[in-house]
């Protein structure tokens, strides 16, 4: 188990706006940034992780909603469809939330760990934790696409 630093707004925007780049092959390295980054994922109770928010820049996601680990190898939304508005967080902006509209349905098409390229269609928190941690890879944060103002927890405002 090993836990990397987190990168956080205000201190590290250089890293975390920063486009970044395509994963060519895996490797020995790569895989264990992988389990590295669910690691630190898990321990900060988050759903999602880009690589650049542990200060890589490569295009690398790992989601886990609650219903097991996914690995997203150079994402690509490929299908956008619907709305959903709702609070969002994000590990690099710690202890805010704030209100984001994002798509309710998207298919996206990225590689596994094993470089196996793989479609899949996520709804709802799924749709919109794709969309947050892509989002991330090209240095966007939730923050750019907040309706209103950032709060300090997560119920939904009047
Ligand atoms: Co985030």
């Amino acid at each position: 188990m090993a836990i990397r630093k987190m990168r956080v707004v205000g201190e590290d925007d250089e890293i975390l706006r920063t486009r970044c780049k395509e994963v060519e092959q895996m490797t020995p390295k790569i895989k264990k940034l992988i389990k590295d980054m669910f690691d630190t994922m898990y321990e900060q109770n988050g759903v999602g992780l880009a690589a650049p928010q542990v200060g890589v820049l490569k295009r690398i996601v790992v989601i886990d909603i609650g219903e097991g680990p996914y690995v997203f190898i150079n994402p690509e939304i490929l299908e956008t469809e619907g709305e959903q508005t709702g609070n969002e967080g994000c590990l690099s902006v710690p202890g805010k939330f704030a209100v984001v509209t994002r798509p309710n349905r998207v298919v996206v098409r990225a590689y596994n760990e094993d470089m196996e390229e793989f479609v899949l269609e996520g709804f709802e928190l799924m749709a919109r934790a794709i969309c947050h941690e892509c989002d991330h890879l090209d240095g966007v944060l939730y923050i750019d696409k907040m309706e209103g103002t950032l709060h300090d927890n997560d119920e939904l405002e009047d």
